[in-house]
């Protein structure tokens, strides 16, 4: 798949790194990061000209063609911006070591955005925030629909365009605290919470058992 990423890689700006109509909406959602960040499918880095400056953000793609283009764009950052190539699927950070994670057009381009999720989850620290810029299936009949057939040519070259990620997101076990329309209810803005882990603790143990936040 990472061979598809690096064919996209050489047209990738001409073709989809328009930022005119995202763009200001991809800025307010970054300018949400914060602590250490961690920043999903970096691609070639056009997002990177929306994020606040002054960050400590690791950014990760599986592509090094995608990387390599990131990389003037890095380094231009006002800030701490590292790129490193991992699979989003297969994180080798440690549990619980990052405060924000971001995605941008990831959950449609990672093979298993199940385990991607999970994987995120995995590294927040307990009410750290996700932040998300994704496109997803509408639950309008006709434009589910119509998304469903678009993905049986976009899957070829990477693409899903009908995921239902805000199911996938709870599924995870997060916290949905907002979703914003971009486009339609296609393209969203999204911020969700790893919730705190719960305990019983020994005095509340009772035949319902109260949990608290700790
Ligand atoms: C549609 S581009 C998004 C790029 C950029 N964030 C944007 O919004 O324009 C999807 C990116 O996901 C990357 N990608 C695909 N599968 C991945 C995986 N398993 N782990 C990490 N990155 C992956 C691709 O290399 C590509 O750069």
């Amino acid at each position: 798949m990472s061979r598809i990423w690096a064919w996209r890689a050489k047209f990738y700006d001409v073709c989809e790194g328009s930022q005119l109509r995202r763009g200001p909406h991809k800025a307010a959602l970054f300018q949400e990061m914060s602590g250490r960040v961690l920043f999903e499918a970096v691609g070639t880095g056009v997002d990177i000209q929306h994020f606040p400056p002054g960050r400590d953000i690791t950014a990760i793609d599986i592509s090094d063609e995608m990387l390599r283009r990131a990389r003037p764009r890095a380094e231009r950052y006002r800030g701490r911006l590292e790129l490193v190539r991992m699979d989003a699927q297969h994180l080798s950070f440690p549990d619980e070591c990052f405060d924000t994670v971001v995605t941008a057009c990831t959950m449609c381009s990672v093979p298993d955005p199940h385990r991607a999720l999970r994987e995120i989850h995995r590294v927040l620290r307990p009410g750290g925030q996700l932040l998300m810029f994704e496109h997803v299936r509408s639950r309008n009949r006709v434009l589910g629909l119509a998304l469903d057939l678009m993905t049986i040519w976009t899957r070829w070259s990477g693409t899903e365009m009908n995921r239902d990620t805000l199911r996938n997101v709870q599924a995870a076990g997060f916290c949905i605290t907002r979703v914003e329309s971009v486009y339609l209810d296609i393209i969203l803005s999204i911020r969700a919470e790893k919730m705190e882990k719960l305990r019983r603790p020994a005095s509340a143990r009772g035949k319902h058992g109260d949990v608290v936040r700790i």
